[in-house]
């Protein structure tokens, strides 16, 4: 099956050799094709160029991309979207005043999700977590990294983790499973957390391993969850077994997360809203990817990534959703890309770039998707008649995806 786009208005991320990541001020470049053609050959890109060099092609489906951009599909390297019902109340009770931390000490906030859980079966988990997966999916994702974490028990967070598993199955997109059993400290462990570290070491992770059920391990590194010594020795057993790091830091303080992860090669260190000189000086000529978040920031009103400080520092960044009940109740790149250009005064290139190569690399799929290169997954975005890429994220409401292809098929 070969199909060619022609005429594209411009086709973004045209990468003639495959890079893993972009940073610092190489971020600041997206490569563009001004009036491209495209050819997919099965599920792969086979071709680009210019439309003056189209070759003669046998093409069994011709689509008319004028006035329209092309570019690849979203690479989402950080969602929490198998979960079991939601958490509309706490988000009317943080309008009426209460904090994301006070929801949590009453018992609110993950043990809440966690509770919910334990509760749905694993089919109805299902259930739920594909209808998101789905419409991720029409928003321009083409892959996503999904975690456990709401289980805190081995029977729960084997059943997130199978569910993920069967959602990688059913669907066309990559997907990569991390193990976050060290999300929150169950109630029953309040007073022994020596215990439920125990539990995730001895108990969870041989299982988890042993059944292929995840790629990476994370843990929620922050004052009240896991403490600085507690997620080292997570993360070293995480390692032990196979598991690189991908872990949440310095969300609401700076305790040294990042230079935990770093010591550890985490594959990339999470959410960064509080950042001092220090982190930022600890990640340079470092291979860990600093991951922004910026609807997180943008639901619970705290601060945002400071990016331009960490691009200017010549780091890279990746942005992702954090697609989750409590935090992130959205898992729309769109929404994303205009948020850090809108309020992390990231330029149209660098957050597109964030958004596609750079969290390719934090998933370690840089070889197959993240950018317009031969050989790579035909996972695209079609976008409607628009006057520039600026539009992605200057209408910022608006949808302007007209068509997503995954494998080179367009989705119903
Ligand atoms: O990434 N910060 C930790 N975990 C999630 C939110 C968890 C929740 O509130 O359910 C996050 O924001
Ligand atoms: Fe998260």
């Amino acid at each position: 099956m070969i199909t060619l786009i022609k005429n594209i208005k411009e086709l973004l991320q045209v990468r003639e050799t495959s890079v893993s990541k972009v940073s610092g001020a190489e971020m600041a470049v997206l490569p563009t094709i001004k009036n491209a053609f495209l050819v997919i050959e099965n599920n792969l890109i086979a071709d680009f160029g210019l439309m003056e060099n189209l070759p003669e092609i046998n093409a069994d489906e011709v689509i008319d991309a004028t006035g329209k951009i092309v570019l690849p599909s979203w690479c989402d390297s950080h969602t929490h979207i198998v979960y079991a019902g939601n958490r509309e109340q706490e988000f009317v009770d943080r309008i009426n005043g209460f904090s994301y931390e006070e929801i949590a000490n009453r018992g609110g906030g993950i043990l809440n999700s966690a509770k919910k859980l334990n509760e749905t079966s694993e089919e109805e988990i299902y259930e739920q977590s594909k209808v998101r997966l789905e419409e991720v999916m029409h928003l321009g994702t083409g892959a996503v990294e999904i975690k456990s974490g709401y289980g805190l028990t081995i029977e729960g967070e084997l059943k997130m983790l199978r569910v993920i598993k069967k959602l990688a199955a059913n669907y066309p997109i990559s997907i990569k499973a991390t193990f976050l059993g060290a999300h929150a400290f169950p109630l029953h462990y309040k007073e022994n957390k020596q215990g439920y570290i125990d539990e995730i070491i001895t108990k969870m992770l041989p299982k988890i391993t042993q059944n292929k059920l995840a790629d990476y391990i994370d843990v929620f590194c922050e004052t009240g969850y896991f403490s600085i010594e507690e997620t080292e020795k997570i993360m070293e057993a995480g390692i032990q077994f196979g598991l690189k790091p991908k872990i949440h830091v310095n969300q609401f303080n700076s305790i040294g997360g990042i230079q935990a992860g770093i010591k550890f090669n985490a594959l990339s260190v999470d959410h960064l809203e509080v950042m001092n000189p220090e982190d930022i000086e600890a990640l340079k000529d470092t291979e860990t990817m600093p991951v922004a978040l910026p609807s997180c920031s943008y639901f619970l009103s705290i601060p945002y990534t400071p990016a331009r400080e960490m691009i200017k520092a010549g780091l890279p960044l990746a942005l992702a959703t954090d697609f989750n009940p409590g935090s992130t109740p959205s898992g729309n790149m769109n929404f994303v890309v205009a948020t850090a250009c809108i309020k992390m005064k990231m330029t149209p290139e660098e957050a597109i770039n964030a958004a596609t190569i750079n969290g390719a690399y934090a998933m370690e799929i840089s070889e197959t998707h993240g950018s317009i290169t031969k050989g790579k997954k035909a996972n695209l975005i079609l976008t409607k008649p628009i006057s520039s890429y600026y539009q992605i994220p200057y209408a910022f409401g608006s949808n302007l995806i007209e068509s997503v292809f995954v494998e080179g098929k367009v989705l119903a």
